[in-house]
């Protein structure tokens, strides 16, 4: 890759209001990751991206490909996506773990599930028809929940679990998403990693939340996933303890609302960089050494 200084592991989500200075100063990011909806209607950012993806590896993260939907993916989407995939080869794939369509309706929202065997069923076909549409895995990740449902009757961590098993597929575990939800929902962070496949978890992502001020005078203080902010502390140490259980994952710094200058958004993913190499090099001082007696 051809950068303009030492280039980091860390990418960084590629949005429109940083494409063209991307393109022109090419920083010393790992990778890129994009929402595909934001370029296939767009020829101009399209001829952009692919002139990215020969400097840089590129990560897809879909936000229209709905494998919570009961009725079903929608497949001239998936062709589209395709089309894209063999344009710019990327070394990544995924999308939530959610509902956004209904009908020929995108709620443009990522909706809960509850967590049963028939919603196991319904997404696992969902990504068996996503992954033989593509060509190769499709990540699922995590979402930052604010509700549940009655109606559940597994845990998340138990029920993605049963998702790797049933389809292959591998998980995008979103560090922050974990804290958000932990948080809302009352349960420990830490416990929903060590309850998460760790062989099947291939990218992690970090991202900001805030917390809801519409709560604030109820006495609630819900967090929300808004990816408006930096990245929180409790996201950085959670994220820590992620690589140790999880192994070095591509990781990927998102900031969608209120996005800072290209600059900011860099220094997050230098910080994220600084405790990947930090993490790894504890990690290998630890491990006990396998010529020893
Ligand atoms: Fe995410």
């Amino acid at each position: 890759m051809t950068t303009n200084s030492k280039t980091i592991n860390t990418g960084v989500g590629l949005r429109l209001p940083h494409l063209v200075e991307v393109v022109a100063t090419r920083p010393p990011v790992g990778w890129l990751e994009i929402h595909p909806e934001n370029f296939m209607a767009n020829p101009h950012a399209m001829e952009l991206l692919v002139e990215l993806s020969r400097h840089y590896p590129i990560s897809i993260h879909t936000v229209g490909i709905s494998v919570g939907s009961a009725d079903g993916i929608d497949r001239t989407h998936l062709k589209r996506l395709r089309a894209l995939v063999d344009q710019i080869q990327p070394f990544l794939i995924s999308g939530h773990l959610a509902w956004s369509t209904y009908r020929n309706e995108y709620l443009n929202d990522l909706l809960p599930l509850p967590y049963c065997p028939e919603t196991v069923r319904l997404i696992a076909s969902h990504i068996r028809e996503v992954e033989d549409a593509l060509g190769q895995h499709y990540l699922i990740e995590n979402p930052a929940s604010y509700v549940g449902f009655q109606s559940s009757t597994m845990k998340e961590p138990e029920f993605l679990s049963e998702l790797v098993d049933q389809t292959g597929c591998r998980l995008l575990c979103d560090v922050s998403n974990v804290i958000v939800s932990a948080h809302n929902m009352g349960y420990d962070a830490y416990e929903y990693m060590r309850r998460l496949p760790a062989d099947a978890v291939g990218q992690l992502h970090l991202g900001g939340f805030t917390p809801e001020p519409d709560f604030a005078d109820s006495g609630s203080d819900m967090w929300i996933d808004t990816h408006a902010a930096a990245i929180a502390e409790a996201s950085w140490d959670l994220y820590a303890f992620a690589l140790q259980r999880f192994g070095p994952k591509p990781t990927l710094i998102e900031w969608d609302s209120e996005i800072p200058d290209l600059g900011t958004l860099a220094g997050e993913a230098f910080k994220a960089d600084r405790i990947f190499q930090r993490t790894l090099s504890m990690m290998s001082r630890e491990a006990p050494c396998a010529s020893a007696p």
